[in-house]
């Protein structure tokens, strides 16, 4: 069973970007923290990608099909305009987790709404990187692992 983490624009930024509302840990600590929590949850694989362009982001939602047994994916700020990674998500069927670092339920009204989610089985805030974790055990329960 293998996982694909999908990150949408600016996490490559994590360390950097408003500390206050991220944290002070990097990408490279998130893509670490991908790596053991998909191993005790017992994927044999996991894939974590970033893109701050949102075709590239649907292409590799796209091409999970046939390759890739679950999905968490944090499309960032896409998760509040983009119709076609919902649409991408539906496409494929495959079972998704959405995760955000920060409390967007505690934020802006913008942020209030997510399209990506909708095609989510489960959605995971506030719990910050760790919140990768969290959904990669969820997903691996949802997969019978
Ligand atoms: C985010 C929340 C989004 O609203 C924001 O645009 C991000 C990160 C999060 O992980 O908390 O870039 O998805």
């Amino acid at each position: 069973m293998k996982a694909l983490v999908i990150n949408g624009p600016n996490l490559n930024m994590l360390g950097i970007r408003e500390p206050n509302i991220y944290g002070s840990d990097n990408y490279e600590a998130l893509v670490e923290i991908c790596q053991t929590a998909a191993e005790e949850a017992g994927f044999t694989g996991v894939e974590v990608f970033q893109s701050n362009h949102e075709g590239a982001l649907v292409d590799r939602v796209q091409e999970a099909y046939g390759t890739i047994d679950g999905i968490v994916i944090n499309p960032a700020a896409y998760t509040h305009t983009s119709v076609a990674i919902l649409d991408a998500l539906k496409a494929v069927a495959i079972p998704a987790v959405e995760v955000h670092i920060s409390a967007v339920e505690e934020r802006e009204d913008f942020r209030q709404i997510s399209y990506a989610g909708m095609a989510c089985f489960a959605t995971i805030t506030g719990e910050g990187l760790q919140g990768y974790a969290h959904a990669l055990q969820l997903l691996a329960e949802k997969l019978g692992l």
